[in-house]
């Protein structure tokens, strides 16, 4: 199979110590051994993320949460039976065996394991964890195809495992489990609810005070255009005005919202009737709008039930004030 030997170059250019891009079914990720300090500093240097920053470690299956995290409570076996392979991060006490670069010098560890067949194999055939993050530049949009990490990343990645275009479209849900109650870190594509069905209590969502994670900064997942966030029934007449003053203008047209014709200078995508769908399109429409010069995004917020809350934490934080 073809495959084989892309797992068998990935490998090689992981025990050597590189960096492989590889396909998830949230985002592309930018991986490298989560044991070896010098190849995770490598990807520190090559997303221009600061060290303070830490990043997510994936392992092959479920049965190596005991090895990667020095302590698993109960409820941790339950989560990751239920939703592993899948997009959950669970926050861990940190073994001895993930060096603190990985963490970003937290005493807590964050692990997932992705559910992608090729990833998969290159985790089982390596044989450990891979630390990995968005294989974007620091506050860059994330990528959700292997062309979109060459574009971003390009010769900074030694190999790109090309999986096809990502399922669910937007990063996991993180969810700490090292303090009590267990707070909601970053919603992603599991589903609030789903998590709040098992843990038997409503999840709060951790609020502003110190950044724990860069997924909290405002200023995160950044078209280059800048985003304007409107209540559905303005937004279509928001971005004809702001058309005829002369802008370039990206209306990301809600579902049922009538007008206007394309032309030039206004770009049109529309909302995809399901949050699931939407989710999947989501980087690729702020991508789209940015390759069409476009300078200003018109949106409103879909309603926050499942996906809808990451795409509305997503939109926002594209929307939030840049410095
Ligand atoms: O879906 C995903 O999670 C993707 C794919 C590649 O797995 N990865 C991803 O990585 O989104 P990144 O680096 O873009 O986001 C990782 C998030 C950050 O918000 C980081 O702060 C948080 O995980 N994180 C990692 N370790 C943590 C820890 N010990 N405590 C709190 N947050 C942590
Ligand atoms: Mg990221």
């Amino acid at each position: 199979m073809q495959s084989d030997d892309e797992i068998a170059r990935a490998v090689a250019v992981l025990r050597a110590g590189g960096l492989v891009a590889i396909p998830t079914e949230t985002v592309y990720g930018l991986a490298a051994d989560a044991t070896n300090e010098a190849a995770v500093a490598r990807i520190f240097a090559a997303k221009g993320r600061p060290p303070t920053h830490p990043l997510i470690v994936h392992l092959g299956a479920a049965d190596w949460l005991e090895h990667w995290a020095a302590h698993v409570p109960p409820i941790a076996h339950r989560l990751a039976a239920r939703f592993w392979p899948g997009p959950l991060t669970l926050i861990l006490p940190r073994p001895a065996r993930v060096p603190p670069i990985v963490t970003g010098g937290q005493p807590t560890v964050a692990l997932r394991v992705p559910d992608h067949p090729l990833t998969l194999r290159l985790l089982r055939s390596f044989g450990s964890a891979l630390a990995a993050p968005s294989a974007n530049r620091f506050g860059a949009v994330s990528p959700t195809t292997a062309a979109d990490v060459r574009e971003t990343l390009g010769e900074a990645v030694d190999y790109v495992l090309d999986g096809g275009a990502c399922t669910v479209g937007l990063e996991s849900t993180i969810l700490d489990l090292s303090r009590d109650p267990p707070r909601l870190l970053r919603p992603g594509g599991v589903p609030r609810e789903a998590l709040e069905e098992i843990l038997g209590m409503p999840l709060e969502r951790e609020s502003a005070g110190p950044v724990r994670a860069p997924g909290q900064h405002p200023l995160h997942y950044a078209p280059r255009a800048r985003l304007l966030l409107l209540p559905t029934t303005q937004v279509v007449d928001e971005a004809v005005r702001l058309h005829a003053e002369g802008r370039h203008v990206g209306l990301l047209r809600p579902r049922g919202e009538a007008g206007p014709q394309p032309r030039s200078g206004l770009k049109v995508i529309d909302v995809p009737g399901t949050a699931e769908a939407y989710a999947r399109g989501f980087y690729g429409f702020l991508r789209e709008f940015d390759r069409a010069g476009c300078e200003v995004i018109v949106a409103a917020l879909p309603e926050e039930k499942g996906l809808g809350l990451a795409i509305a934490d997503r939109l926002r934080r594209a929307a939030a004030p840049r410095t």
